[in-house]
């Protein structure tokens, strides 16, 4: 691939404090590419009336490779009370500008790893029956369906006449028949067969890449035996073509309670566009939380990675920043996976976990802590101290050829 360039998008809040430090890192692997910011965020609502500005889409359809930090969204009332007095009343809606790139440039697949690091304070244990405690390593990866399913927008308060009509001709919508518009909200969800199979095609083909033993759709197809039936349906069919990678089913209410009792049984686990973002939250929260939980959105074209948390605005002032920076540097070695660069990913994850064995250098959540100015003098190491000790490491450390093992 000739040198390419990444569209930096930091966004609010914290975005601003984790996204340079991935960048120190990219740069320190020696990953060679430009960069180039771009604007995204409150900032842009505010003063323009769009959270995703077109000169920002230009940039991500230009060069095809995204980082973005975090946004802040709030809810409708606020966010119209903060709109620039010029531009209310001029039907600007606010639109969270994450879905809005999803959707502009069909980032349908969303992978999410939820891998433990091995000495993370914060990692799931798990009492042993004959006493003690035991911490499993989980090693999963979610392959959530990204831009259909209950997200995809066709939603209704007071649904218009021929909606409701169309409505009554199903005999289950019987008990709601009587129901007043204004009391009535309707969320349609969404399943095509052609998504359904790229997303499932996407986690068989990274188990087989992998090395990963089993792919697991997690669905409800018992209940809602249209769209997660037909989910199940498709991940069985696509499951024939990779011979040697079973297929397992469950359910999103039973898989949730199962998490915490067998967590490193799973592999790569698929689902629709809710359940997917349910159950990689439930993982990554047994593998560190927040601080760890990096995903990638990826199209045919375009792809953009991003920590899974958010703008954090508590901490987003302090000086100096307090925030974890690993979820933000994980998602720039899944942009290093993406572009054929998996030996720098691999030394990335590897010093990391390094890093976090060892326990010498650790963020406030690390510490298990309240964030905040003070964690620093608790001994709590900041967003830039965490880093350098990544730098550190790079410069310093070989990395065993387990660095493979690390993903
Ligand atoms: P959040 O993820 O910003 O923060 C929740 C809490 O998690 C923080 O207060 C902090 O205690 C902890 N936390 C988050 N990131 C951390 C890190 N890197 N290191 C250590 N601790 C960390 O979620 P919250 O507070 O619900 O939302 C704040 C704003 O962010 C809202 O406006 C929300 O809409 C937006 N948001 C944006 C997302 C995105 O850009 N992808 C995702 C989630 C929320
Ligand atoms: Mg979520």
């Amino acid at each position: 691939m000739s040198r390419p360039t990444i569209v930096t998008m930091p966004g609010d809040g914290i975005g601003n404090q984790v996204l340079p430090e991935a960048l120190r890192v990219l740069k320190a692997v020696g990953f060679e590419a430009d960069y180039v910011h771009a604007d995204i965020g409150w900032e842009f609502w505010v003063t323009e009336g769009n959270a995703l500005p077109d000169r920002t889409l230009d940039l991500l359809a230009k060069h095809k490779l995204g980082l973005f930090g975090a946004i802040t969204s709030k809810p409708k009332k606020e966010a119209d009370a903060e709109l620039r007095p010029e531009l209310r009343g001029k039907d600007y809606s606010y639109f969270s500008p994450i879905v809005g790139m999803r959707q502009r440039f069909n980032l349908d697949i969303c992978i999410r790893p939820c891998v433990s690091f091995p000495g993370n304070p914060l990692n799931f244990i798990r009492k042993k029956p004959g006493g003690g405690f035991e911490e499993p390593q989980v090693n999963v990866v979610v392959f959530r369906q990204n831009t259909e399913g209950l997200y995809c927008g066709v939603e209704w308060t007071n649904p218009p006449a021929p909606v409701r009509d169309a409505l009554a001709t199903h005999p289950k919508f019987k008990p709601f028949k009587n129901v007043k518009g204004e009391d009535l909200a309707v969320s349609v969800r969404v399943i095509t067969r052609p998504a359904a199979e790229r997303i499932c095609r996407a986690a068989f083909d990274y188990a087989r890449k992998f090395g990963y033993k089993s792919v697991t759709i997690c669905e409800k197809p018992n209940v809602l035996r249209e769209t997660s039936g037909m989910m199940e349906e498709v991940a069985r069919q696509v499951a024939k073509n990779y011979a040697g990678i079973p297929l397992w089913s469950t359910n999103i209410d039973a898989q949730t309670m199962w998490l915490t009792k067998n967590p490193e049984e799973y592999g790569i686990v698929v689902a629709s566009n809710l359940f997917g973002d349910v159950i990689s939250d439930a993982f990554a929260g047994l593998v560190g939380g927040l601080g760890f939980a990096a995903s990638g959105n990826i199209g045919d074209e375009v792809a953009v990675f991003e920590p899974t948390h958010g703008s954090a605005p508590k901490y987003a002032d302090l000086n100096p920043p307090i925030v974890n920076p690993i979820a933000m540097i994980l998602a720039a070695a899944m942009l290093l996976d993406h572009v054929g660069e998996g030996d720098k990913a691999n030394r990335v994850r590897a010093v990391i976990a390094e890093v976090v064995r060892e326990g010498k250098v650790r963020t406030y959540d690390m510490m298990r802590i309240a964030g905040g100015a003070r964690s620093i003098s608790q001994g709590a190491a900041s967003t830039t101290q965490l880093t350098d000790a990544i730098l550190a490491k790079l410069a310093t450390v070989r990395i065993p050829e387990a660095a493979s093992a690390a993903r």
